[in-house]
């Protein structure tokens, strides 16, 4: 049986607010409801990472999207820069091993883990050829190369949407982590996302950890909405672990 906190801890509330102390007054709402917040490029461009240096020292988990992508050299510079914030985690594009190689010089011995962002949860099949990219590829099928690439460039995990969550479960070490976006409850608005999964699905299907954005930040009450989160996550953990039991 999971517990609370552990189902507590699996659940990323992204804080896509404009403002600061938007974003205080969100952490404020939600309460003991979550206790890691992302903070993406929104936030950032207003303040967001003074607020990730002062969550982070006051002891919580900060995930930091920002989603890098450059040249090794600038890669390595800015993940170097990032790690003195005392964040958990960070992103960078996982579109070519030199620049995740150059994230992994970057962040040094810092206890900070690399994600690699493997392809937006915003994007089709179709999105992909219209990018150039060979006729016939899935999503999925690119990202598991780029799991694979992740995971030989010394990264910790990948963003992923949940529905390749199990066949890159099936294809990286135990420990690599799986973090998904792209979380909608059953008949829940999409809005730009496409690859969508139920969190108790993700969970169940691998994943170690949902973002959860707008479904939290725009419902009328976010802590009830983070408690409905965890509770799926619960239910998730558990389907997980009667899988695993009754393939023993
Ligand atoms: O509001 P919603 O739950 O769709 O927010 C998802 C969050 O996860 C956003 O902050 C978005 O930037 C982030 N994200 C994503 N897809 C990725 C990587 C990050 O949706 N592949």
């Amino acid at each position: 049986m999971q517990t609370d906190d552990d189902a507590r801890a699996r659940l990323i509330v992204a804080l896509d607010v404009p403002k600061v102390e938007e974003a205080r007054a969100l952490i404020g709402r939600i309460g003991d409801e979550a206790a890691f917040y992302k903070i993406g490029l929104e936030l950032v461009m207003a303040g967001g990472l003074d607020l990730a240096r002062e969550l982070a020292a006051a002891g919580r988990s900060v995930f930091l999207d920002m989603k890098f992508l450059d040249i090794g050299n600038t890669v390595e510079r800015a993940v170097a820069s990032a790690a003195e914030l005392g964040v958990a985690c960070l992103t960078i594009h996982g579109h070519d091993a030199k620049s995740l190689k150059a994230a992994v010089t970057g962040r040094g011995n810092s206890p900070m883990k690399l994600l690699a962002v493997t392809v937006l949860t915003s994007l089709t099949a179709e999105d992909l050829a219209e990018q150039g990219i060979a006729a016939g590829t899935t999503p999925a099928d690119l990202v598991l190369k780029r799991a694979h690439m992740a995971e030989a460039a010394g990264f910790d995990g990948v963003i992923a949407s949940g529905q390749e969550a199990a066949c890159i479960r099936a294809a990286v070490g135990p420990d690599f982590l799986i973090v998904t976006p792209g979380i909608r409850l059953a008949g829940a608005s999409l809005g730009d996302q496409e690859r969508v999964m139920t969190p108790d699905h993700a969970l169940a299907a691998g994943a170690d950890y949902i973002v959860v954005g707008r479904p939290i930040a725009q419902a009328d009450d976010p802590a009830v909405a983070a408690r409905t989160f965890v509770r799926y996550i619960e239910a998730g953990l558990s389907e997980r672990q009667s899988k695993t039991r009754s393939k023993d």
